[in-house]
């Protein structure tokens, strides 16, 4: 076979992601030439201990020194699985401005300061890509960002944090309690050893920031996202979700409405027919809905070695492709609204409210016009497991206003006849 051009790439990290993506450079050599044109061969990659052996990975091409990347004029391609904020921010923007390509897994940084980097990118005409930062080996950037692109995107949700969806799926499968579902994926290495950025919600947090700015043509950072997380989720929400038909899943979901974006992460009872319901285990999934594509759903591996490696070695082949055609940074930003995102406060949700009452005529009545005196609407209340003088009561509202329904709990939470509120959660619809 005639010699095709070799593009030099760098990696910036050598620890889970950066170890799949040497493997999968390594898989890919033979026939990158024929799928590329051109073939991409690591120069250096960067570490923190470069004394350290470490197994699939080449110990000639580390380096502890960043600059001996950035000055090299051979690095056309960096690529930056390092994590964390500094010095991954500094490094990108220097890439950027000497003239280099980018590819990140990276969603803290992009979730903060995408903005910044993606004009960087576009200033100096080069690609930034970023696909591995949301859901891992499913592609979702690029997909919204092209093959959707003709598409007015109204709502995007996505169970997009394996760790949860794990413990979910134990408490639900095996009505086992959070915490001895955490502790069984901290055994298995699902989560890691500070599990609060995920089961507070603060990873889907930034994973959902990154879509909805994506799905909506507009900026949304990792701030506006209202957040919370599972560490109050009991077997018994659990139980009361499947005899009404639903499953109980962490959801990153924003809406583009008409008076701007709803963004949150939280629990949410969905109905067990709904597309995500039957996403198990550490899978991810998103799910879009689009004026012209209807609903589409992209289900598949959200963390781990090869399959992140996968979204980030599909990026680096596309920016071979592109300097082979001269056309880098022809996607650049596509934040070109300038959309409010609403207060949490005003954002519209269903809810599922349990408590605990005295069983004695009028509790119901009584609650339900504080409901009602709050502008908020019931859509269902069940009864259940009469003891003792103790009823409990599982009230579903319509979709209502937050600030609404918040005011309403304020008022029943003071109600002599009202025990306990064990739990509130939103409701998908
Ligand atoms: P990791 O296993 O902790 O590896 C990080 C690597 O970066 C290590 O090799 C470390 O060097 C190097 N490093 C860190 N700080 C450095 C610095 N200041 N200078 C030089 N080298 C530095 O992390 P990971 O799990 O691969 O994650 C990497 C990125 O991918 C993160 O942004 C993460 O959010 C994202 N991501 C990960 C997954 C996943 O499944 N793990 C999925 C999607 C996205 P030493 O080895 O010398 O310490
Ligand atoms: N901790 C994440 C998860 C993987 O559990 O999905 C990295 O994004």
């Amino acid at each position: 076979m005639s010699s095709v051009p070799v593009i030099k790439a760098a990696l910036l990290g050598a620890g889970t992601v950066g170890g799949g993506v040497c493997q999968i450079l390594e898989w890919q050599k033979d026939e990158m030439p024929r799928k590329l044109g051109t073939s991409v061969e690591l120069k250096k990659i960067l570490v923190r201990d470069k004394t350290r052996k470490r197994e699939g990975i080449d110990s000639s091409l580390l380096t502890d020194d960043w600059k001996e990347i950035l000055e090299d004029p051979e690095i056309q391609i960096v690529i930056e699985v390092m994590g964390g904020i500094e010095p991954a921010r500094t490094y990108i923007l220097e890439a950027l401005r000497a003239g280099k390509n980018v590819v990140t897994a990276n969603k803290d940084l992009l979730a903060e300061y995408g903005q910044e980097l993606l004009d960087t990118a576009e200033e100096e005409k080069r690609d930034l890509m970023f696909e591995a930062a949301v859901a891992g080996g499913i592609p979702i950037i690029r997909p919204l960002k092209q093959c959707l692109a003709a598409n007015h995107i109204s709502e995007v949700m996505g169970i997009v944090n394996g760790t949860t969806n794990y413990i979910l799926t134990r408490m639900t499968a095996d009505h086992m309690e959070f915490s001895d579902a955490l502790a069984l994926a901290t055994e298995l290495g699902y989560a890691e050893a500070d599990p609060t950025a995920d089961i507070e919600g603060y990873d889907a947090a930034r994973k959902v920031a990154i879509l909805a700015s994506i799905a909506f043509n507009s900026r949304v950072t990792f701030p506006d996202v209202y957040t919370e997380g599972i560490t109050k989720i009991t077997a018994a929400d659990i139980r009361y979700a499947a005899e009404l038909d639903m499953v109980i899943k962490l959801l990153g979901a924003a809406r583009n409405t008409e008076d701007g974006i709803e963004v949150g992460v939280y629990p949410m009872l969905i109905p067990s027919t709904h597309p995500l319901a039957t996403v198990n285990d550490a899978f991810n999934a998103v799910f879009v809905h689009g004026d012209a594509v209807d609903d589409a759903m992209f289900l598949g591996r959200g963390a781990g070695k090869l399959p992140t490696g996968s979204a980030v070695v599909g990026d680096v082949f596309e920016i071979a492709r592109n300097i082979q055609a001269g056309c880098t940074g022809k996607i650049s930003c596509t934040c070109y609204k300038n959309l409010p995102v609403k207060p949490a406060e005003e954002m519209r949700n269903r809810y599922f409210l349990r408590l605990s009452v005295d069983d004695r005529p009028g509790v119901l009545a009584g609650i339900a016009s504080v409901f009602g005196n709050n502008n908020v609407s019931i859509s269902q209340v069940i009864q259940k497991n009469v003891s003792d003088g103790t009823a409990e009561l599982v009230v579903i509202t319509d979709q209502v206003v937050e600030r609404h329904f918040r005011d309403a709990l304020l008022v029943i939470k003071e109600m002599s006849m009202v025990k306990e509120i064990p739990s509130v959660l939103r409701v998908y619809g």
